[in-house]
Parts: C-alpha cells; structure tokens; sequence
C-alpha cells in the first residue's frame, strides 16, 4: 500500500491544500484537506465526486467544466452557493468564489475581489480528463475548439483576447450580413470595416493554433504509443480554411455567399482536428476504450505543453479514469502520472480497492478521501 507523506513542494508548483464547498451543487457543506501527491476521491455514484472536481476547475478558469449556465452550480433550493480554497505556487492564494442566482460570479484573491475575471486566468492551471470528453471524438467541431482554445488561453493572454475580439466581431458581421439582406443593401464599406477587425485577430489565433497544435501531436503520438504499448497508429490533424488561402483572401471570394447565407461562411470558427486511428476516422471506426485512450493522450498533451510553456505542472483533474480502459493501459497511465513530470493529481473512482492496486507501486504518496 503507498504510504501517505507529506511532501514539500517545489517552489512554483501549483497546488491545492483545502477546499471547502458551500451548497455547490450536491454538496450542502465539504471541507477537504489535499494531503498528499494524489488524492484519490471515492464513493458511490452521484455522491458529489466529480462536482469536487469541477469546483477545482472553476477556480482555475473561473467556468465550470460540465455546466455553461453559473445557477445551475447552485443546490437546489438555495440562491447562493460559495467555493472556499487555499491554493500556494510559491506564493499563499486564499480564493474565495461567490456563484448567486441572478448575479454575476465573483471571485475573491486574498480578500481582494477582481474587476475582471479574466485577469485571474493562467494562475491556477488545471487539466481534466473526464468520461464526458467523448464528445471530444463523437461532437461537433465546436467541442474540439474548445480544447485547443482552453489549452492556448491557459498561457497566452493575447490568444485569449484575440479570441474574444474574434467572436464579438464575428457576431457582429454575422448580424451585419442579416441587416443587409432585411433592407436589400449591401454596403461592401461597412462589411470591409468588420473584416479589417476580424483578419489580425483571426491571423494570430491561426499561426497560434498551427504552433500549438505541432508540439501536442508529438507529445500526444508520445504518450498514445506508452499508454498502448504501441499497439495502434493513431493521427491528430488540424484542419483549417486558412491552410489554403489567407484569410483576406478568404472572406473575399466568400463575400457572394455569406451574403446569400447571412452569416460568414468560411472563418477560424470552421476549424476542426481531424482524429484517425489506423488510418481510419476515429468518430467511426474507434472502439470506446481506443477513444478513451485517444482522449487521455490529448489531454496528457495538453498538460505536458502546459508544463512547458509555464515552466510547472498544472494540477491534473482524473475523472473515472480507469472506466472503459483495460488492466494493462490503465497500469501503463499510472506508471506515466506517477513520474515527477507531473504534479499534484484528484482523482475519482467508485472502487477504492482498485486504485490502491494501480498504485500499489507508484513512487507518489496518496491519500483517499472517501465521501
Ligand atoms: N445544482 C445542483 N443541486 C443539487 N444537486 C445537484 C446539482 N447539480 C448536480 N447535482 C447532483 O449531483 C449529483 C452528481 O454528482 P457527481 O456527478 O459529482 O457524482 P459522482 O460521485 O461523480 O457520480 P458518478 O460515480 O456516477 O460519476 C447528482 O445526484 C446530481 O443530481
Ligand atoms: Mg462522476
């Protein structure tokens, strides 16, 4: 059985020590001490496991992973709920975030509220892998956006302003394109005006996810080969308007059908990953434990890019990690995460025996919270 030791950290390390939860979702009121390396967060179904988990995301991004609607956070019944955390990366952080039906969400640092939550992006960085990322192979291109924005906005504030420039001025000429065709009149100046907002932030947003995207295929081609004993092939591509035309260009020779569509027809807000196993669309042709796998080496990827641009692990969220793996990729995945490539690690699982059996071996400390 692995010992739990308390171990001092490296400076700069992010971790969480206490959380403490106040009618979040399921959980009237939880306080957990983070002890060791890993935690390992057990019980029965819908005890609250992954809403633990979900607390710890929401304080590093300030949106919750599995709900877009902040009251939905709430329990039932109450009108306000609030998450309590002593984070330290070298530095002591008392956060503090207030989630009330009808207002916006407030986040507290050291008793100091921020005007912006966006400005508390990049200090707590957190990855999760959790069953629901399926969607990651089986959804729409928006879901694997989503990924590959989540993972450059943790680091690169620009991106994430340009990306919220993108958006609002997209919205803007898609209202535009609308406007146009109500009063049958285009005005090729105004739509000119839009695009000169949309190319720059467009232009960096495309060589950023260019960039990104080539260092986490190898690492993510990496980590798939370890967790399978090399068993498969698997191909991660990005594809995009903007590979085969410049994106000027692009909403030039468009400009006829977006008029017709009313909306903007060819942009970075079409772009998609293409996922292949054995040559083969993954969506189609995955088993779902090949697409588990899939997903934990993307993500595993996104954690080690992370890790290097920021010069420190983030904390790593694993929900129901071993569901739908089997015995040997799920031993080969511990081997991996108990490295020192990796920081503090919450886990959940139904079955405390089973992760004490994964981690029988494991040079990292771990201790088991069960709810
Ligand atoms: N706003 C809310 N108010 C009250 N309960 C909520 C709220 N949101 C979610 N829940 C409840 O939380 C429970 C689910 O919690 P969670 O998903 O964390 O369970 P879990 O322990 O991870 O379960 P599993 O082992 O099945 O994954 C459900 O019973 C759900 O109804
Ligand atoms: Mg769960």
């Amino acid at each position: 059985m692995a010992k739990v030791i308390i171990k001092t950290y490296p400076n700069k390390q992010v971790r969480i020590n206490h959380l403490s939860l106040y009618n979040f979702k399921n959980h009237a009121e939880i306080k957990i001490d983070f002890k060791a390396d890993i935690t390992c967060i057990t019980g029965k179904n819908g005890i609250g496991k992954t809403n633990i988990l979900d607390a710890v995301y929401l304080l590093s991004t300030c949106k919750s992973y599995y709900n877009a609607i902040d009251y939905q956070l709430i329990k039932h019944g109450e009108t306000i709920c609030a998450i309590n955390a002593d984070f330290s990366n070298g530095q002591q952080y008392d956060l503090q975030m207030q989630i009330e039906n009808g207002k916006k969400k407030k986040l507290k640092k050291n008793d100091k509220f921020y005007e912006k939550l966006i400005d508390h992006i990049g200090l707590i960085n957190a990855v999760i892998i959790t069953p629901g990322d399926i969607e990651l192979v089986l959804g729409l291109s928006e879901d694997r956006r989503r990924y590959i924005d989540i993972c450059i906005s943790q680091c690169d504030r620009v991106y994430l302003n340009c990306l919220s420039e993108y958006n609002k001025v997209l919205d803007q000429r898609n209202r535009q394109l609308k406007l146009f065709a109500q009063h049958r009149h285009f005005d090729e100046i105004l739509l000119d005006s839009f695009n000169a907002k949309l190319i720059p932030a467009g232009k960096y947003i495309f060589d950023k996810r260019v960039e990104v995207l080539s260092k986490i295929n190898g690492y993510f081609n990496e980590y798939y080969q370890t967790i399978t004993s090399g068993s498969e092939n698997v191909s991660l591509r990005y594809d995009s308007d903007l590979l085969h035309q410049n994106f000027e260009q692009l909403l030039r020779e468009n400009t006829d059908k977006d008029l017709a569509l009313e909306r903007t027809s060819k942009g970075l807000h079409k772009d998609d990953l293409v996922f292949e196993i054995n040559g083969y669309p993954l969506k189609k042709f995955g088993s779902e434990g090949q697409s588990k796998s899939f997903i934990i080496a993307l993500k595993l990827a996104q954690y080690r890019y992370l890790t290097e641009v920021l010069n420190t692990p983030p904390i790593l969220l694993l929900d129901d990690l071993f569901e739908k793996i089997d015995e040997q990729r799920a031993q080969q995945l511990i081997d991996l995460i108990s490295t020192d490539k990796f920081g503090q690690i919450l886990i959940t699982d139904t079955h405390e025996e089973r992760v004490r059996k994964h981690f029988e071996n494991a040079l990292k400390s771990i201790n088991f919270v069960g709810l």
